[in-house]
């Protein structure tokens, strides 16, 4: 990147910036650095990886490297609510099967769909959340919920739903 392109990428990124800045713009600490860019995002844009790296002076493929190897990364735009559903042996065994089926069908998500058009919710399956005595379990944003039925996990989402139009309108 020449200088010129660096410019206007950092004026472009100024909260990227901001953020190598709090971490001391130090290698060492890329993981919390995507971390924190992934909370600002919501997810880690390619362009932004390609500046992390040449800010950190570490390459491209280290940084690609991270972002890809820990599934708390996103490397695809998510909707602003979380909706996880765990997919673990004891949720598999307890019915997360039917959960999965409810929370699709209320999010009018398509088979291969895991974000609504809107960007509101993106939805996804997780393996073991080691609350195996809660199974099923479902995670909103950072809200556990356990012991579900389908129904009761539609109501939760139908909530957040209803809090999101209630923003919307006001
Ligand atoms: S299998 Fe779901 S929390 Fe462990």
């Amino acid at each position: 990147m020449t200088p010129a392109e660096t410019l206007v990428c950092s004026r472009q990124f100024e909260r990227v910036c901001e953020i190598l800045d709090d971490f001391h713009r130090d290698p060492r600490r890329l993981i919390p650095i995507l971390q924190a860019v992934q909370e600002e995002y919501r997810y880690l844009p390619e362009k932004v990886l390609a500046f992390v790296a040449n800010a950190l002076d570490i390459p491209a493929a280290r940084v690609y490297g991270v972002a890809t190897f820990y599934t708390h990364f996103a490397l695809a735009p998510r909707g602003k609510n979380m909706i996880k559903i765990c997919d673990g042996t004891a949720c598999h065994v307890r019915g997360s099967n039917d959960l999965v089926k409810a929370i699709k069908a209320e999010l009018n998500l398509a088979n291969d769909e895991d974000t609504t058009p809107d960007m509101l919710f993106t939805f996804e399956t997780v393996s073991c959340l080691g609350a195996c005595g809660l199974a099923p379990v479902m995670v909103i944003n950072e809200d556990v919920h356990g012991l579900l039925t389908s129904e009761q996990a539609d109501e939760f989402v139908r909530a957040v739903k209803e809090l999101e139009q209630q923003e919307a309108k006001a």
